[in-house]
């Protein structure tokens, strides 16, 4: 099972950095050609419209998230229905209706959304993700639509034991395989990570004691402490690059991101994302 794992994880690593390095390439092609002004205005233009035109002729745009992140997204029965909302899929929603075609959603593991993207599996990836430099390396991102601090959840009865980072020190922490948190987590001295797929194991993992803490976006955070009164959110706020999360796209998809941006803009010119951001908080808690 472990050795399992390990191999998947080596495997979509192996894919993403590959794909990645033809990134570079074309990167590289990109840029010689900009002695030429018009050549390379002709070649993104060319670029943009190939993959707008696919989604366009589909009459559809595949979105790629992790729903087991409330308030960005999570599974709710709604009607007795299995639904995945959250801030994010409204933005998704939002998107598809400006370009004119239906969205679909496929749910997945946080780790492994950039591969299938990098794979053509899923045309964007709105998951709470952070832009961080070395996935810029691999994907292009919208500017930042949400910012967000990082929050520490541990159990009730040991919240007046951490207080800083310090107190992390040598402790058994949970986070999320592939996330930003796993590396805050690795620069954590002594900490025993435990790197799971979902972060809804991680809480079980928490309140059976098998580690000491979780590190999640706050508001993520926040949320599991309102609605489980064994758990709580500490006074603890580790650091990152950033904790901003923005939409990804494959490299060179021009087209396609900056109708993506446009949406962002208006949303936030609106001030949408923030209403939606307590609409379905308030969803997540009910
Ligand atoms: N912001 C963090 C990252 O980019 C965690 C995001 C987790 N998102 C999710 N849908 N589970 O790594």
């Amino acid at each position: 099972m472990t050795v399992k794992k390990s191999l998947v994880l080596v495997l979509t690593l192996v894919v993403v950095l590959t794909l990645a390095a033809c990134g570079g390439n074309k990167n590289g092609n990109n840029a010689s050609s900009n002695e030429s002004p018009a050549a390379s205005a002709d070649n993104g233009a060319a670029e943009a419209t190939g993959k707008l035109a696919d989604i366009k002729k589909a009459g559809k745009i595949v979105l790629g998230t992790s729903a087991e992140y409330a308030p960005y997204e999570f599974h709710k029965n709604i009607d007795g229905k299995d639904t995945i909302v959250g801030f994010d899929i409204e933005i998704a929603k939002e998107i598809a209706k400006d370009l004119g075609v239906d969205l679909e959603i496929k749910d997945m593991d946080f780790g492994n959304l950039l591969a299938e993207l990098k794979l053509g599996k899923i045309d964007f990836v709105i998951a709470g993700m952070t832009p961080d430099a070395e996935r810029a390396k691999a994907v292009d991102f919208s500017k930042i639509y949400y910012e967000a601090k990082q929050g520490v959840l541990v159990r009730a009865e040991d919240n007046a034991k951490f207080n800083t980072m310090a107190d992390l020190e040598g402790k058994a922490i949970g986070v999320q395989m592939g996330s930003t948190q796993e590396k805050i987590a690795q620069g954590i001295k002594g900490a025993k990570l435990k790197s799971l797929g979902k972060t809804t194991d991680l809480v079980l993992e928490l309140k059976s004691k098998k580690v000491d803490a979780l590190i999640a976006e706050l508001p993520v955070a926040q949320g599991y402490a309102n609605t489980n009164s064994d758990l709580a959110l500490t006074a603890i706020s580790p650091e990152y690059e950033n904790s901003g999360s923005a939409v990804a796209v494959n490299k060179g998809e021009a087209g396609l991101l900056a109708e993506i941006q446009k949406t962002l803009d208006h949303l936030i010119a609106d001030k949408k994302i923030d209403q939606w951001v307590s609409e379905m908080t308030a969803v997540s808690e009910q």
